[in-house]
């Protein structure tokens, strides 16, 4: 019988800065290929919000080539991660004009205070303040705009874009409360386990990539023994008791991220895990968590080198996704300048 029930609609999207890590995985791509049975899926490779960190080069015509070829990177990643692109829509963010416009009129609903108080601005902003840029204080601005044009239900983000997404549902309850119910209020999705993977060798702090020390990020796209190399190198602590695989974040950062990466990449609750390495010493149980690390990861590098030799499938996924995120953003910004008079 035909599903005529329309499906809701969940919204993501990753800047093209170079390589997803690891905590870009866990934290969201790892459950990409299953959302899409429940939603119709928007993936948004996000390359405006990458110009906020994207290194400044005089050579124009250079970064133009690094984006594209960052952006069929991210289309053959996308794949390989199991984003169907028969159901679901991956785009580029500049590619939709839509996403701009809309930016502009939501800023006007949003307060100069609210942004100033936004955890990751501040952190940039006290590591170089005089060339803290404008597009850095309004990133979440434009995070609404990707959102609320599509309809969207819910968003699929890691732990750190959760204050953004809370602003987002603020701007769009500012402005339903002013033109009536134009936007819905998107719920925020995150994964119960892997939703903030840390540093490999400061578990303190998030794992970036963009982090000075490669040590403490890993790479999807990496060679396979320098991950090896870099699990077996993370951070632990010093207990050598019978039950030292334990998670406890406050007093095991570093064991607590391993077991996390590994019930995030196995699906095994990590109480389970803490039973199945129980008696283990640090070094063995790093042994089975790269084990279990680089046969993930080769699979995803297997079938992404298998699809990102075709550039022209990947630039035909890109061509029908602008051409439909064009036409269900569109549909939004016209009601949007209605009620505004524009
Ligand atoms: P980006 O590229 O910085 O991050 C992409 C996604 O990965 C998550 N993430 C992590 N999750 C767990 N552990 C980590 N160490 C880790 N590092 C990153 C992020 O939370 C994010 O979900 N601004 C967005 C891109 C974007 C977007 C959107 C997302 C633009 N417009 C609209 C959702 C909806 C970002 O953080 O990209």
């Amino acid at each position: 019988m035909l599903d005529t029930k329309k499906k809701d609609i969940m919204f993501t999207g990753i800047q093209p800065t170079g390589w997803p890590t690891l905590g870009n995985y866990c934290g969201t791509m790892c459950n990409w290929k299953y959302i899409q049975k429940k939603y119709k899926c928007f993936f948004c490779i996000a390359d405006l919000h990458a110009l906020t960190t994207y290194p400044r080069n005089s050579n124009k015509n250079s970064m133009k080539n690094n984006f594209s070829t960052n952006i069929l990177d991210m289309v053959a990643l996308y794949l390989s991660c199991g984003v169907d692109p028969n159901s679901s829509i991956i785009f580029v963010q500049s590619d939709v004009h839509t996403h701009s416009q809309l930016y502009w009129i939501l800023s006007n609903f949003v307060y100069f205070g609210e942004l100033s108080r936004m955890t990751q601005f501040k952190q940039r902003f006290l590591l170089k303040n005089k060339t803290t840029s404008l597009s850095l204080f309004c990133y979440p601005v434009l995070m609404a705009a990707d959102i609320l044009l599509y309809h969207t239900n819910c968003v699929l983000v890691g732990l750190d874009q959760k204050q953004h997404l809370e602003l987002v549902q603020k701007i769009a309850h500012r402005f339903n409360a002013i033109y009536g119910n134009i936007f819905i209020i998107p719920d925020v999705l995150m994964l119960p386990i892997g939703n903030k993977i840390m540093a490999l060798q400061n578990p303190e702090k998030k794992m970036s990539k963009s982090d000075k020390n490669i040590n403490n990020t890993i790479f999807l796209l990496e060679n396979i023994d320098s991950i090896r190399l870099k699990l077996q190198r993370a951070l632990t602590d010093s207990d050598c008791s019978s039950d030292c695989i334990r998670y406890d974040v406050f007093n095991k950062p570093g064991v607590s991220n391993l077991l996390s990466i590994f019930s995030c990449l196995t699906s095994k609750k990590i109480s389970i895990l803490e039973d199945e390495f129980k008696n283990y010493q640090y070094s063995s149980f790093k042994e089975k968590l790269s084990d279990i690390v680089c046969n993930f990861i080769s699979e995803i590098q297997a079938v992404y080198y298998k699809f990102r030799k075709d550039e022209d499938y990947l630039i035909d996924i890109l061509m029908h996704g602008k051409e439909n995120a064009l036409k269900h953003s569109t549909k939004k910004l016209y009601s949007v300048f209605r009620v505004l008079n524009l």
